[in-house]
């Protein structure tokens, strides 16, 4: 985004602050305590934990750290903060009503302080603070997903037209990759010129009817797909199928893309058909280069915000949709389905780029250059406008199958 005034950025962040809060409501209002208190998977806080963790964050930045208030619930910073209780010590929580009231509680005096606010020096944490709240959106409907066990596929009109699988080559050159704009995160900046080889990149994610051959010829049975620390999680977790495989045995969910897959699933697939997963260096390019322009699109379509027509995000279409859906709002290169719909994992393990400066503090990214993480690319069904463009890295330890992920391949 480029830079706004000072009275159309105010405008911006209140609106998107309001609309971003209005998704977070709309999420929890309908659940009932047992998916609000009880932790679906040791590896996941509560949804209600989320929530308040969504609040206390914000009072945290914008209040204590900006406009100098103090703790105003100083009991929550054990319970919210994120070094504080352990995931397994999260399930003694404040009531939904006690949190929404301190959630509101806190916006409304977030929104009184904003026009007096010196966004000159802190319009990178009001973004950051809108794309927090939008990321812990997500981790909800993950856990959302995990109690309730209903299907994530959904019917749609495209499943019924034919597929136009192709493989794509993008030639050799330099591209923008990352993005430095005041609105995007720690780890995008700073943007770099990025030289890559040609190489071939699938028009589409691996879709479920790809997937199942692999199943039925027994792939989760072989180990030659698949790398020791894959085959040892697979055994030692009893994992046959991806974990949001469609329930029915019908071919009706073939052209949708696979999803619940760890990194290591992804691999041992890739493996199978004598693929590879891309670099989020490739994914990059074939997702926002624009080669007659010669430059950099923040979206695959273009430089449009997102909306519904663009792709499936922000839980529009309540679920995952044919990788086909969005013919019209491709890559400039021809790739469908980049953003929305399902993450796609990457080779590439989590990085600072060169110049890296955390922001705004080493725990949101930096922490997790550690090699254990792998980079996910473009975004999910559930995933908030604000947290999804070309540019932006999401990560997980290879393990994780729980998220809303599957991926596509490069080679050949
Ligand atoms: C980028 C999704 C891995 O949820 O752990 C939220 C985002 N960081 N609060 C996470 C995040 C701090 C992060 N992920
Ligand atoms: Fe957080």
């Amino acid at each position: 985004m480029s830079r706004l005034s000072q009275p159309s950025l105010t405008l911006a962040l209140q609106q998107a602050l309001i609309a971003c809060r209005q998704a977070t409501l709309d999420q929890v209002q309908p659940l009932g305590d047992d998916l609000y208190y009880r932790q679906a998977h040791p590896d996941f806080s509560p949804i209600g934990w989320h929530l308040g963790h969504i609040g206390f964050t914000e009072e945290l930045w914008l209040l204590r750290h900006c406009a100098g208030y103090p703790p105003q619930q100083p009991q929550y910073h054990r319970l919210y903060a994120a070094d504080g209780l352990p995931k397994q010590q999260r399930e003694q929580l404040p009531n939904l009503r006690d949190t929404c009231i301190y959630l509101q509680d806190i916006r409304q005096q977030v929104l009184d302080y904003l026009p007096q606010a010196p966004l000159e020096d802190q319009a990178r944490l009001w973004w950051f603070i809108l794309q927090h709240e939008s990321q812990h959106g997500e981790t909800m409907a993950i856990v959302e997903a995990l109690h309730r066990l209903s299907p994530l596929y959904r019917p749609h009109p495209a499943a019924s037209k034919p597929l136009n699988p192709k493989t794509i080559k993008i030639p050799a050159g330099a591209f923008l990759q990352g993005n430095s704009d005041e609105n995007t995160l720690d780890n995008e900046q700073p943007a770099f010129l990025n030289a890559l080889d040609q190489y071939h990149i699938d028009r589409y994610p691996v879709t479920c009817g790809q997937y199942r051959h692999f199943i039925e010829v027994g792939g989760y049975d072989n180990p030659k797909y698949w790398s020791a620390a894959g085959w040892q999680f697979i055994q030692d977790h009893e994992i046959r199928q991806p974990l949001y495989w469609p329930q029915e045995d019908s071919s009706q969910f073939d052209p949708y893309p696979v999803c619940g897959v760890s990194w290591y699933e992804a691999n041992a697939y890739a493996n199978f058909v004598g693929k590879r997963l891309p670099t989020e260096a490739e994914w990059e390019k074939a997702a926002s280069w624009n080669p007659q322009q010669h430059r950099h699109q923040p979206y695959p379509w273009g430089i449009e915000f997102p909306q519904g027509s663009h792709c499936n995000h922000h839980r529009l279409m309540g679920g995952i949709t044919p990788v086909h859906a969005y013919p019209d709002h491709c890559s400039p290169w021809g790739l469908e389905d980049m953003l929305g719909n399902v993450w796609e994992w990457t080779s590439t393990s989590f990085y600072g780029y060169q110049g890296f400066e955390f922001f705004p503090y080493p725990g949101y990214s930096q922490t997790y250059f550690d090699g254990q993480h792998y980079v996910l690319r473009g975004g999910s069904w559930t995933t908030r406008p604000w947290a999804l463009r070309n540019s932006f890295r999401n990560w997980y330890s290879p393990q994780v199958r729980e998220l809303f992920a599957g991926f596509r391949l490069c080679g050949r």
